[in-house]
């Protein structure tokens, strides 16, 4: 394995997530860990959904009032949410398909499970993190992995998949109509498709740069360009929180620009029967926004909307027939 690594000669920040990815996706007393914080969760989930829900109910636009609430990431673990996954149609034995696999960190925890093969896709190229994921999936889960450059044009045949599993993704998919219907073609008749998803555009940090602190959240939205300009100048690439992400991804405008809703509306028109749905409610940013009525102001002045304000993401599983 050494040599692997060190023959591969990763972007050492990658390589350090998927080293923490396969010791997650391997039993041991971390897994243990996991599970005792789950207990905690359990409770705590339906106690805040139940809260939220009461304190928000008027602030929600309707449609999302089916939704469950969480306070932030409620426990939903990868580990969380891919068992979730499960057991609404078993990943042992499926084809899953990753769209924006990113250099393919997620995939070790699915490979956990056992499917029959793991197809990926990314619009941008991770050869080395690739082979490597490829390749320790084979010898460590007998898990076949293919990797592809592109969009959906490079996944073979339509209506194989059991599953299609896309994480941190949809935020960033500017043509989701085309997204989601390719996502539906590629589905067997009884597949599924699971996403999280966020921070969202119209939510803090919607830009998926940290420049610290809280009141900086939505900065994004009201800042004047200029200004705005000119912290990524004086932050440079740092501005990202220890990658280039934020400043590649605004400069780049890969962002979707939805609004909560909208997402929800275009699950719909695309075909898919919502199962379960989770909101991520960020009641400390709701906080800081009810004791900063300038703030406020200024967001309405943007027109953005009241809800995603103060939501970090969603988590959604979906089935392509009833
Ligand atoms: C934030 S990353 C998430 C990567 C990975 N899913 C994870 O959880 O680490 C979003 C990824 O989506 C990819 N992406 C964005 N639009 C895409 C598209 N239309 N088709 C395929 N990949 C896309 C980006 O290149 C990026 O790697």
């Amino acid at each position: 394995m050494k040599e692997f690594w060190r023959k591969k000669r990763m972007n050492p920040e990658n390589k350090r997530i998927l080293a923490i990815d396969i010791e997650e996706s391997t039993p041991s007393w971390r897994h243990l860990l996991i599970k005792a914080k789950l207990i905690y969760y359990f409770f705590q989930r339906h106690l805040f959904n139940l809260w939220l829900k009461v304190r928000l109910w008027d602030e929600m636009p309707p449609e999302l009032r089916k939704l469950w609430f969480l306070n932030r990431e409620g426990g939903m673990f990868r580990e969380k949410t891919y068992r979730m996954c499960d057991r609404r149609h078993a990943l042992k034995g499926s084809s899953i398909l990753v769209p924006g696999a990113g250099f393919g960190h997620c995939i070790f925890q699915l490979a956990a499970f056992r499917p029959r093969k793991i197809t990926a896709f990314d619009v941008y190229e991770y050869s080395k993190e690739w082979d490597f994921v490829a390749q320790t999936c084979k010898d460590r889960f007998g898990v076949e992995v293919v990797f592809e450059k592109g969009g959906f044009e490079t996944v073979e045949s339509e209506g194989r998949f059991d599953w299609i599993i896309s994480d941190a993704v949809l935020e960033h998919i500017k043509d989701m109509d085309g997204f989601l219907k390719s996502s539906n073609r590629h589905l067997k008749d009884d597949g599924w498709f699971y996403a999280s998803f966020g921070p969202i555009w119209y939510g803090p940090g919607g830009d998926h740069v940290d420049w610290g602190g809280e009141m900086t959240r939505w900065d994004h939205l009201i800042c004047e360009q200029r200004l705005y300009e000119e912290r990524f100048e004086k932050k440079g690439l740092g501005a990202a929180a220890g990658t280039l992400e934020g400043d590649f991804l605004f400069h780049g405008r890969l962002f979707s620009y939805l609004r909560a809703e909208e997402y929800f509306e275009k699950f719909k028109e695309a075909g898919f029967f919502m199962d379960l749905g989770i909101a991520k409610v960020n009641w400390f940013a709701r906080r800081i926004l009810k004791n900063d009525p300038d703030l406020s102001k200024k967001l309405d002045e943007r027109n953005v909307p009241k809800f995603d304000r103060f939501i970090n993401g969603f988590l959604v599983w979906m089935r392509k027939s009833k």
